[in-house]
């Protein structure tokens, strides 16, 4: 019998959010959990809070997926470019199962994200390659061919212009060089070409915080690919987390 619920974490830079998923909805059921991430954010101090945030699940059986902002071959964290250093060559899977007790699959964050998107979200029902990319403090990508995610794209450190792409057109970059909608648009459509122009998709969802600010800067975009707003928001790294563990 494939299962129907499991336990869902997303470790960002700010805060580490836990939740019991529904794997029929695609949706939280019970009320999340929020932790501050614990600074510095090391490997072993970031699983000491995993811990301590499912015991308040106390109820919560299944498996258990985690999102982790870096590459993650089989369980084991390749990159860490907006994390702690210590994270490149860490066993997750194995750290934090052993620390929770409990089998733990770690997932990029993107690609969770984006199978999330895939199977409840904007791209339910979408056949061939979809290509999700998340806004943040980097850019993070998933890409999922007729729902087989491929994952470890890294599309956020193209290099583009002689940049690595995040660090001009991430909400960070936005943020930080107070940019005008209207500028960054230029530089999301220079991003989104580069992609378009690699892997010809079939759709590009966009997550991330600043999604939801979409009607500001989607239809300033000038693509040939259609284009749309993620719909799990800030719940599709728990979610698609949760997702992950279960396949
Ligand atoms: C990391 C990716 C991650 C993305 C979003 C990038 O800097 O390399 O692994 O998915 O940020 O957090």
């Amino acid at each position: 019998m494939s299962e129907t619920q499991a336990f869902g974490i997303d470790f960002g830079g700010t805060g580490i959010k836990g939740a019991p998923v529904d794997l029929v909805e695609g949706d939280f059921a019970a009320e999340r959990v929020r932790v501050r991430t614990p600074q510095p954010a090391t490997p072993e101090a970031v699983a000491a809070v995993f811990a301590e945030l499912l015991s308040q699940f106390p109820d919560s059986t299944g498996p258990i997926g985690v999102t982790v902002p870096g590459v993650v071959r089989h369980g084991v964290v390749g990159s860490a470019a907006n994390i702690h250093d210590s994270w490149v060559g860490t066993d997750a899977d194995t750290l934090f199962s052993k620390a929770t007790g409990r089998t733990v699959h770690a997932v990029n964050d993107a690609d969770a994200a984006g199978l999330a998107e895939v199977r409840y979200g904007a791209a339910k029902g979408r056949t061939g390659l979809v290509l999700v990319t998340t806004l943040g403090t980097g850019i993070g990508s998933a890409l999922v061919l007729d729902g087989v995610l491929v994952p470890n794209s890294e599309l956020g450190h193209l290099e583009i212009d002689g940049y690595d792409a995040e660090t001009r057109a991430s909400n960070r970059a936005r943020e930080s060089e107070e940019l005008s909608m209207e500028k960054w648009a230029k530089r999301l459509t220079r991003y989104y070409r580069t992609l378009e122009k690699l892997f010809s998709p079939d759709l590009f969802v966009v997550g991330g915080g600043i999604s939801k600010r979409h009607a500001e800067f989607l239809p300033l975009l000038d693509l040939d690919t259609e284009i749309v707003p993620a719909t799990l928001r800030n719940k599709a790294g728990v979610v698609g987390a949760a997702l992950y563990a279960t396949t």
